[in-house]
């Protein structure tokens, strides 16, 4: 895969020895994202941040990772905001912010817009998640995390079980990190969620032609002996209807007490974020904050990485990123 002047669109984009290659850069970022040191090799490039749907971790993240490279931000936030709620084509606004920016990211409520605004833009485009099709950026830094998790168990991804649970049906995490585990070898999938919102059959379908096992079910059973448990909220903004979206609220809450009785003891608890913390959904409780097996922090933390990454190699500056590196001169508590 050639990164540099490149959109990244989807996961599909992507074979083992890419993910191998960003991840080896994702890690290099960590002094910088630790602010143990900072560099300046953007310095003078702009990022065209685009959120056309509710964002807080992909949005700021994003920003972050260009600021810590170096570089500046130029945001714009919500489709009501944008010309595109007075019927600018995608292609015209592509057209346009391209011209004032170095590198984009994306958002938008629909599946393919992402895809169709890089058709009209002059400088690489960066998927942060279009409606319920994709997530690139979040599944290559939940791999990513997902991949250090089980390092520090003494295991790997090949060979692996991971616990899907929630709405898998327009979840885009897990379509995005689904495809990325076909890559990989002897995964088992035990996917649990409401008949109505279970796994789309394409996801399915790749995940049976990767030769992996699966299980679909719709409620906990016994123990999962899984390596990952991966829950996700009930996307109520991909639903036709609230009612129909509160039919499926607090389906599969998890907390301390349903951790132990279905998990190993060892398992990681991993979201996407944001978790719905409203009494009547409540899908990840707080009562696990203080589980050493709770990773979604670590999740977000990583997200800076992979994404300082992803930028540096569609720039084609992940070689002398070190060449502009910089002193710190505040007080630093990260
Ligand atoms: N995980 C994720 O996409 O979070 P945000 O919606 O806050 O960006």
């Amino acid at each position: 895969m050639n990164f540099k002047g490149n959109h990244i669109l989807s996961v599909n984009q992507f074979d083992r020895e890419a993910i191998e290659r960003v991840f080896n850069v994702a890690h290099q970022m960590l002094p910088y994202a630790k602010r143990r040191k900072r560099t300046t090799v953007l310095e003078g490039a702009i990022l065209g941040n685009l959120f056309f749907e509710p964002s807080t971790r992909t949005r700021v993240s994003f920003g972050t990772a260009f600021n810590l490279l170096g570089g500046e931000v130029r945001e714009t936030t919500g489709l009501s905001n944008s010309a595109l709620a007075k019927g600018e084509s995608l292609y015209d606004t592509a057209r346009v912010l391209s011209g004032y920016s170095d590198i984009i990211a994306m958002r938008h409520p629909d599946s393919g817009s992402v895809a169709e605004f890089a058709e009209g833009s002059r400088v690489p485009v960066i998927n942060g998640g279009d409606g319920a099709n994709e997530h690139p950026t979040q599944a290559l830094l939940d791999l990513y995390t997902i991949q250090k998790e089980l390092q520090d168990h003494g295991s790997s991804i090949d060979g692996m079980h991971i616990a899907m649970i929630g709405d898998l049906k327009y979840g885009r995490t897990v379509h995005s990190l689904s495809k990325l585990l076909c890559l990989f070898k002897n995964v088992r999938f035990t996917l649990i969620s409401p008949k109505e919102l279970n796994m789309p059959a394409s996801i399915i379908a790749a995940i049976e032609n990767a030769g992996h096992q699966y299980t679909i079910t719709d409620q906990f059973e016994g123990s999962v002996d899984a390596d990952i448990c991966y829950q996700t909220r009930i996307q109520e903004e991909r639903f036709p209807s609230q009612h129909e979206a509160n039919q499926y609220r607090g389906k599969f809450r998890l907390n301390q007490q349903i951790y132990t009785k279905h998990f190993q003891s060892k398992t990681v608890i991993m979201h996407p974020l944001p978790r719905d913390s409203r009494a009547e959904a409540n899908e990840l409780d707080n009562d696990l904050n203080l589980n050493p097996n709770l990773a979604i922090f670590r999740q977000t933390d990583n997200g800076v990485l992979v994404r300082m990454a992803l930028f540096a190699l569609t720039l084609g500056v992940e070689d002398i990123v070190a060449q502009y590196d910089r002193d710190i001169h505040w007080h630093v508590n990260i």
